[in-house]
């Protein structure tokens, strides 16, 4: 094949025949084609888009690249969640062990940071010892033996979507709505999954700024669960401003246990119940979303939750000791604080800025060979229609070197708007798209 041609014809408008699509994706996977020509390709793609049928062999290309698993010897529902990536977006770590405790298997395969967003593998690495990288045989060995397993892309488990997704991290190539779909979709499919929840994220911080887009998303994702025989709920919810407090990997794994012992920002413990009640429900193991609710509160209480995700995290080789004192958890050194300049109403807290930020001080990616920093990151102290004094804190932030800070500070400094009129934050949950 001459992949040149292929990058000609996508960059000029032109659809990609099915064997042209599988054999990019077959040649990316086995090291044939270089992330050179990738990245074109992706970027002809992130401007000129796919039509359905392209979509379709090209998730079913990026599905069948490694093993696609089968649990159907598991007898409790088997139904995940994923995020289309916000900044703060901790929601699985809390969500799954309380789902999971509920009686309902989660096969999650995630991702890793992705642009300005945050990734559950970066967050769950930054738990002393824990293994995401996992064999089919592991991985099924483990859900198994917990009902839960937490793991991520590999050389069997989706190795095309391992790759690009590393690629499109750092090529500006991720807000395009079918590579978002296909890679979220072929993670899914391969998980042999009963049916799955998905939480399209809109707003500033999101790779969709507003709700047509957002919902463009979400009926693609669902389309795609239909045509594989996959029962697919999305729920469209906002990401203007971050979600909860934390902003890096280890402070939001420390917010996530607050979650376990039922405390937690009220916007993460709300739409973790909320993703909740839908796994429930899709699964089948709740009659009606107040049943569902009332099991999800009961797991929490009665530290059913907490249990099952300490059960994981010695499951998978992770220092149990740092859920029981997050103090124990990667942190850097330094902590600077930004403060309001006068008294005020928090008019706006924009999630884009501070995940970009977070970025810059290394909780995140600017190449694919760059390690991430567990320990850096924000605690931002303010919502939008909160109300401050001058030199009340608005956000604070864990840094290790002097230069990143500098590149952060100087978006930080411009992430919250204050003013003299009341403000009101938009609902957490816009629509349900089924
Ligand atoms: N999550 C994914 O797995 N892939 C994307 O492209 C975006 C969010």
């Amino acid at each position: 094949m001459n992949v040149v041609e292929s990058i000609e014809r996508k960059r000029d408008g032109h659809a990609l025949a099915a064997e042209e699509i599988r054999a990019l994706i077959a040649g990316y996977t086995a090291d044939a084609i270089p992330d050179y020509q990738m990245s074109a390709l992706l970027m002809a793609i992130l401007l000129r888009g796919l039509s359905a049928d392209e979509l379709a062999v090209w998730t079913d290309a990026m599905l069948h690249s490694g093993d696609v698993l089968d649990f159907s010897h598991i007898a409790a529902p088997k139904v995940d969640k994923h995020s289309t990536g916000g900044v703060g977006d901790k929601v699985s770590i809390p969500l799954v062990p309380m789902v999971a405790a509920c009686g309902v298997a989660i096969p999650m395969i995630s991702g890793r940071g992705l642009g300005h967003t945050g990734g559950t593998l970066d967050k769950l690495e930054s738990i002393p010892g824990f293994r995401t990288a996992l064999d089919p045989a592991e991985f099924t060995r483990l859900l198994e033996r917990t009902g839960l397993v937490l793991a991520g892309q590999s050389e069997t488990l989706v190795p095309a979507d391992r790759r690009i997704y590393a690629l499109r991290d750092v090529t500006g190539t991720v807000p395009s709505i079918p590579l978002i779909a296909s890679s979220i979709m072929s993670k899914k499919l391969a998980e042999g999954l009963d049916a799955l929840v998905l939480d399209v994220k809109v707003g500033s911080g999101a790779f969709m700024r507003d709700i047509v887009r957002a919902r463009e998303l979400a009926r693609t994702m669902v389309g795609i669960g239909a045509a594989h025989g996959t029962a697919v709920t999305a729920l469209i919810t906002d990401m203007s401003q971050p979600l909860g407090r934390a902003v890096g990997n280890a402070n939001e794994i420390a917010e996530s246990l607050e979650v376990l012992r039922g405390g937690g920002p009220a916007d993460l413990v709300e739409i973790t119940h909320q993703l909740g009640v839908a796994m429930l429900l899709a699964g089948g193991v709740a009659p009606d979303p107040d049943a569902a609710q009332r099991m999800l509160h009961a797991a929490v209480a009665s530290g059913n939750a907490f249990a099952k995700f300490e059960e994981v995290v010695i499951a998978q080789g992770g220092d149990p000791a740092v859920l029981h004192d997050p103090s124990l958890l990667p942190s850097a050194p330094e902590e600077a604080v930004v403060t309001a300049p006068r008294d005020g109403i928090v008019q706006r807290c924009d999630a884009l800025l501070l995940g970009v930020a977070a970025v810059r001080l290394g909780a995140g990616r600017m190449t694919k060979e760059e390690a991430v920093d567990p320990g850096v990151g924000f605690i931002v102290c303010v919502k939008v229609g909160d109300v401050v004094s001058a030199g009340d804190p608005l956000i604070r932030i864990r840094w290790r070197h002097p230069g990143r800070l500098a590149e952060a500070r100087s978006l930080v400094d411009h992430a919250i708007v204050l003013g003299d009129t009341a403000a009101f934050p938009p609902p957490l949950v816009h629509e349900r798209v089924v």
